[in-house]
């Protein structure tokens, strides 16, 4: 059974007065408070307990208190904390005692600072305009929108976000070049059957680079080729090397090591693709993002018939709304559309009200809204990592949501990412991207989805960890 959160007096079920427990310290109190809860049924299992902010609110302590007692009973069994996902109740009184099965399975200590990459930030989601144009659409939507739906996606959305990469993205779309899918990585899976239909066996991809576009593409029985990164990008005299005529690329902000590809690449990897008569999968990541000068057209306004244009609004509004496009050049149209056929369309309410939030100027406002917050957030953790960590070397800082935080060779990464974790902040190894092993190393830090307020106590967790992975010489270099 799940409980909702709101229908509970929390304050009143959760007695944390000296009077009943005594002069133990107040996250003592919240957590035997809600272990005996939990204990008697009064909290049954699946119940999801209110976010720490909002219990910290209701009770008048700091959020600390609650992070601490939750994580104390998360670490007993009485509860489960998922990343994006709310706490619940994992225990009723008529199951296992929560100490042995802790034993069994040791739950991680939660996460309280969340640098991990590939979020936005999820408290800012536009809940009342998008909430304005879900009712908007759903009273609005004719009887017959609510029949099957076009694979390639309805019509009306696809209009829109053809205009809107024209105008946002310099793209060359119109509605039927457009598709409607469910995010990127469904984007890719069709490009990529359709590619295979048309008797492509190899896809080359980025190294290091995002491991579900690898897999997406294995999945659509094509040979995946690494190809090396640098600081201007994709490295296309080396993708020229490969058997592969068709490449992802991230160009606009590449995943994960931030580089932006350069002028000259971009020129010579469309000239690749027509020596090869192949394509360009242009992975439009964080592209709406860039702080320190306009946004950089896509690739694929260079020349439409070679470039394949993905994106989604996973990154900007949320990935749980499961919304993305693809445009795909003219040639390509039939293989495509048997590839749209056979996957899922994504519901075709949501895609009208992504149309309504597009077409009113909500989504650009909200970008907007989203780039002002996100560049100072940006400027926040580069100060602090220079003060806090200057053994380390900030590099992507141009765009998106991430950064790259370079370390000196010898560092031990995954060391520090384990101890991190430990001390309930998360974030990523660049290591975990790669194909091919490299001695470079860097920490990958996303800063869409942790608060301004949260950073610098971040830092300080990361600095921690970071003193026995970094090697002692480079440390003293550092000081
Ligand atoms: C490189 C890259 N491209 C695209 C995406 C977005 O994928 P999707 O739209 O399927 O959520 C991600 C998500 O993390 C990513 O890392």
């Amino acid at each position: 059974m799940t409980v909702s959160q709101t229908n509970l007096a929390w304050a009143t079920l959760l007695d944390v007065s000296p009077r009943e427990h005594g002069r133990r310290r107040l996250h003592d109190r919240l957590a035997h408070a809600l272990r005996t809860a939990i204990r008697d049924g009064r909290l049954p299992e699946g119940a999801v307990v209110p976010p720490s902010r909002a219990l910290a609110e209701e009770l008048g302590c700091s959020r600390w208190v609650v992070t601490e007692a939750y994580g104390q009973l998360v670490a007993e069994g009485y509860l489960c904390a998922r990343v994006g996902s709310a706490t619940r109740v994992s225990w009723s009184p008529d199951t296992d005692p929560p100490r042995s099965r802790a034993r069994r399975a040791p739950e991680r200590t939660p996460i309280r600072y969340d640098l991990a990459p590939g979020l936005p930030d999820l408290r800012a989601f536009p809940r009342r305009r998008w909430a304005d144009a879900v009712r908007t659409v759903t009273g609005s939507a004719v009887h017959y929108d609510l029949g099957l739906p076009d694979p390639a996606g309805h019509a009306v959305l696809r209009t829109t976000v053809a205009q809107y990469l024209r105008r946002s993205r310099g793209a060359e779309a119109h509605a039927e070049s457009v598709s409607v899918c469910a995010g990127v990585t469904d984007a890719l899976v069709r490009t990529c059957r359709a590619l295979r239909a048309e008797g492509f066996t190899d896809l080359a991809v980025e190294d290091p680079g995002w491991g579900r576009l690898r897999e997406a593409a294995a999945s659509a029985r094509l040979r995946v080729h690494p190809v090396a990164v640098d600081h201007e990008g994709l490295r296309v005299d080396d993708l020229a090397r490969t058997p592969a005529r068709a490449v992802v690329v991230g160009a606009a902000h590449q995943f994960p090591t931030g580089t932006v590809l350069s002028p000259a690449r971009r020129a010579r990897l469309v000239r690749w693709a027509r020596e090869v008569d192949g394509f360009v999968i242009e992975d439009d990541y964080d592209a709406e993002f860039r702080y320190d000068r306009h946004p950089v057209a896509v690739v694929q306004g260079m020349d439409p018939s070679r470039v394949f244009l993905l994106g989604s609004v996973s990154k900007t509004l949320s990935p749980a709304l499961g919304l993305g496009w693809l445009v795909a050049p003219a040639a390509m149209a039939p293989v495509l559309r048997a590839a749209n056929a056979v996957a899922a369309a994504p519901p075709v309410l949501d895609q009208l009200a992504l149309a309504t939030f597009i077409d009113r100027g909500w989504y650009d406002a909200y970008l907007r809204a989203s780039r002002r917050r996100f560049r100072s957030r940006r400027d926040l953790l580069v100060r602090t990592l220079g003060a806090q960590v200057p053994e380390g070397r900030v590099a992507g800082t141009a765009a998106g949501l991430h950064i790259l935080l370079h370390l000196p060779d010898g560092s031990d990464t995954q060391a520090a990412v384990h101890s991190a974790t430990t001390a309930g902040l998360r974030l990523a190894d660049i290591g975990d991207y790669r194909a091919e092993p490299s001695t470079k190393r860097a920490l990958v830090l996303g800063y869409g989805n942790i608060s301004d307020t949260d950073i610098p106590p971040a830092i300080a967790l990361l600095g921690e960890a970071l003193r026995s992975a970094v090697p002692r010489s480079r440390l003293d270099e550092g000081s």
